[in-house]
């Protein structure tokens, strides 16, 4: 594995390695992507085989154009070429009827694929370079939390990856926005930056909210992004308490993440000060989770943040990496 600055030469060399099938990590404002050639079947096997990801979760291609829709969907809608006139590149991903000379090992056998133009510099510069789609779903291990910095990507997947294009840490700091546009009425499939506000707005309609926010196998594993340590929600005012009952009582090693108040000085715990602000608060989230995950402590608390639509995406992957209510 080669980790380098994402500067002009490493892009093109970066470039050079998709055309020849390897692997490549790249940030983009959302999280780092594992990449691939979307064309080549081998590659995108490769990207299964390196996450450990089974056969029937699609992938993301990333595209550098809003022309490229036509290369992978059968159909664009009007809708998907609004949307991307105003949101791309940007944390945005439309879901389309695949074009039939699309792969279902990339689409997990869907007849649907999903797109989006990247907003970061580095992603864009590559797909410039390499011209055609890139195949990438977040650069962590299956079922782990998405990387969203380079040096996450390294612990992650180490030798599985060829080339890590070190961007710095993305600016959103969650998954993007999913959108299903493929049948008669637009689906929010996966909460992000960009609301759901902002996209009824401008598509003059309501979304459907799809409950299961994941394609999943049956019998999967209902936590999702989850850090290895058992981590729990907990609402604000039952916090010091349950800290109490598990640091001191139980004599666990715990860990917190609050979002309102600093917890006071403690040496039984380790806590976490992320914002009050959503946006703030899920740019810094992954990595906080990690840096709790690698001490291997007994258990996880997390603060339940405001319950508005501003913290809808936040919510959505706290549900997923957590395993219920202390
Ligand atoms: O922000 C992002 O979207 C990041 C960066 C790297 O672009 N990518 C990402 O990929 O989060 P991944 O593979 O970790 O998550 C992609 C999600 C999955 O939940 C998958 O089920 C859904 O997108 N998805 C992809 N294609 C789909 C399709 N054809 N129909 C329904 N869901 C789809
Ligand atoms: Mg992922």
């Amino acid at each position: 594995m080669k980790l380098v600055q994402a500067d002009a030469a490493a892009i093109s060399y970066a470039a050079d390695m998709l055309r020849r099938g390897r692997l490549v990590a790249f940030p983009t404002e959302t999280v780092y992507g594992l990449g691939a050639d979307a064309s080549n079947p081998e590659a995108v096997a490769a990207i299964f085989k390196a996450k450990g990801r089974p056969a029937d979760h699609p992938l993301i291609v990333h595209i550098g154009q809003p022309q490229q829709l036509q290369d992978w969907a059968r159909e664009v809608p009007e809708a998907a070429f609004r949307l991307a006139e105003k949101f791309w590149p940007g944390p945005l991903t439309l879901i389309l009827n695949k074009r039939e000379r699309v792969s279902e090992l990339l689409t997990g056998a869907q007849q649907t694929v999903g797109l989006r133009i990247p907003g970061h510099e580095v992603a864009l510069q590559l797909l410039k370079e390499f011209a055609g789609g890139i195949a990438a779903p977040s650069a962590n291990r299956f079922g782990r939390i998405s990387p969203t910095t380079a040096q996450h990507v390294a612990e992650e997947l180490g030798e599985r990856v060829d080339v890590i294009l070190d961007g710095g840490p993305c600016r959103v700091g969650l998954e993007s926005t999913i959108v299903d546009l493929s049948g008669l009425q637009p689906v929010l499939l996966r909460p992000g930056a960009i609301s759901r506000q902002q996209l009824e707005e401008l598509l003059q309609t309501e979304l459907l909210l799809q409950p299961r926010t994941e394609i999943r196998a049956p019998g999967m594993l209902a936590v999702h992004y989850a850090p290895v340590t058992p981590a729990r929600l907990c609402v604000a005012g039952r916090l010091q308490e349950t800290i109490r009952r598990q640091a001191v009582e139980k004599q666990q090693r715990i860990g917190v993440l609050t979002c309102r108040q600093p917890l006071p000085e403690n040496p039984d715990v380790y806590s976490i000060h992320l914002s009050d602000q959503a946006e703030a608060y899920a740019q810094a989230l992954y990595a906080a989770m990690r840096k709790l995950d690698v001490l291997h402590l007994d258990a996880i608390l997390i603060e339940l943040p405001p319950e508005t639509e501003a913290w809808r995406a936040v919510h959505d992957r706290l549900r997923k990496a957590t395993v219920g209510e202390a």
